[in-house]
């Protein structure tokens, strides 16, 4: 069968490395694809649904995976519906599960999830008003909308959280995302990701993991869509997931089957897990996690195109997930100035050392690259996963930077630390 993959980040290039490895795939299509990709499939620029649609109908692609939330938030899934072509990821009103906080908290309200307690404001004077009145700080004030993952604000005090409310909704720093805030409790813990595949009936857990959301070492300074990722997540033992299962998984399946909303794709669970190991929902994504499945998706043994026809076609409790014990690390490089203003353009040098060799040690995945002359040059802020596996997390940590000081741009950035949290000796480096 031939695949699409519809995406250009480090996600896509290895979800789409992961799916061309089935026998049963004679090709995968990437949609627009990056540098890397090209080794795994045909790229190809298409700039509406529409055009998507004409090209999976003239090349008989039989399956469709979409790596961003952006397109299932427009409603590809729904378009590809009405012609009856496979596709994963839930429609329209299933994403906006993470397309709306606003939805997804009153969602997880109606079911007794577990969740931050939270206020509503579509009114800036009036969020002000109770901002000032509030006791209970630091508090989070995030955009209802889609935000890139930087709409979210941890605030210490009124003051911060007036230009929070100022930004998002005077300012319209986010645009209409900011229209509506959600404005709710600070939990304590440690964050985790647990991503659930989910075929309308049943679901699969795929390994935990966790990211690195800020650019700076320490966790410190703004948001970025992810500098680093580890699986598994130690804070996911097997009590903690029992927990997710029966405290999040049940409920929210049950309520998106009372609500019909239409479901075949991945969940993903951004959790706090607070002292007293309760998993608390920070975050719902309707998609793989970036940079989270370049850690995942290597370490489950399955035929990857096996798993998504089956979650296609409702057939998940058909399936096992072998996943190896293996532990993964991976390290996102980055172009000097990310988050803020960057440049492209620069030469990759150090890339023939990764041939991406089913089993290697080390997997590297492109995310902002472009292959010109003969050579790869930058082309976006995050440029490059270096993925390496080790028999735990400490083994996967040494051979992962060993692999990242074989890579040379100019104006590479790179965190150090990444898996801090739980490193039991950091590396040397
Ligand atoms: P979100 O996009 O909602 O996951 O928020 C982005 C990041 O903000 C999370 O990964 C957390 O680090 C932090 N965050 C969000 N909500 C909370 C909360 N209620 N308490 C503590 N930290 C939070
Ligand atoms: N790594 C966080 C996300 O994919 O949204």
């Amino acid at each position: 069968m031939r695949v699409m993959v519809v995406g250009s980040g480090g996600r896509e290039h290895c979800l789409a490395w992961k799916i061309a490895q089935s026998p049963e795939v004679e090709e995968v299509f990437c949609v627009p694809g990056n540098g890397g990709m090209r080794s795994v499939g045909t790229c190809i620029s298409l700039s509406s649904f529409r055009e998507m649609l004409d090209f999976v109908r003239e090349k008989d692609i039989g399956l469709v995976l979409v790596g961003p939330e952006a397109p299932l938030a427009l409603g590809i899934v729904d378009e590809f519906l009405a012609e009856r072509r496979a596709i994963i990821g839930p429609d329209r009103r299933g994403a906006l599960l993470e397309a709306s906080k606003v939805f997804a908290k009153e969602f997880m309200k109606r079911y007794g999830i577990p969740t931050a307690p939270f206020s509503i404001f579509d009114d800036p004077g009036e969020a002000l008003e109770a901002l000032k009145r509030r006791q209970n700080y630091p508090a989070v004030v995030k955009a209802d909308g889609l935000a890139s993952g930087k709409g979210v604000y941890v605030v210490q005090d009124f003051e911060e959280a007036a230009f929070a409310v100022r930004e998002l909704m005077v300012e319209k720093k986010f645009g209409a995302s900011g229209e509506r805030i959600v404005v709710e409790d600070f939990l304590e813990g440690e964050e985790a990701t647990v991503m659930v595949l989910f075929d309308g009936a049943s679901y699969l857990f795929l390994p935990s993991s966790q990211d690195h959301k800020k650019v700076g070492e320490g966790d410190i300074g703004p948001n970025t869509g992810g500098m680093g990722a580890y699986s598994p997540a130690p804070v996911v033992d097997e009590d903690v997931l029992r927990r997710i299962e029966k405290d999040i998984v049940v409920p929210l399946l049950e309520g998106m089957e009372r609500e019909n909303l239409y479901y075949r794709g991945v969940l993903y669970l951004g959790l706090m897990i607070s002292k007293d190991r309760t998993p608390w929902v920070l975050e719902f994504n309707v998609r793989l996690g970036d940079p989270e499945t370049q850690v995942v998706l290597p370490r489950i043994r399955n035929d990857w195109f096996e798993v998504s026809l089956a979650l296609w076609e409702g057939k998940l409790h058909t399936l096992r997930l072998e996943v190896t014990p293996e532990a993964m690390l991976g390290v996102v490089l980055a172009s000097r100035g990310y988050p803020g203003h960057f440049e492209r353009g620069k030469k990759i040098e150090g890339l023939e050392a990764f041939p991406n060799r089913p089993g290697d040690t080390v997997l590297l995945f492109h995310a902002g690259t472009v292959w010109q002359n003969g050579s790869f040059y930058t082309d976006g802020g995050r440029v490059l996963n270096v993925c390496a596996f080790g028999k735990d997390l400490e083994e996967a940590y040494g051979r992962a930077y060993e692999a990242v000081s074989r890579i040379h741009f100019e104006g590479m950035y790179y965190r150090r630390d990444i898996g801090f949290r739980v490193l039991k000796n950091r590396g040397a480096r």
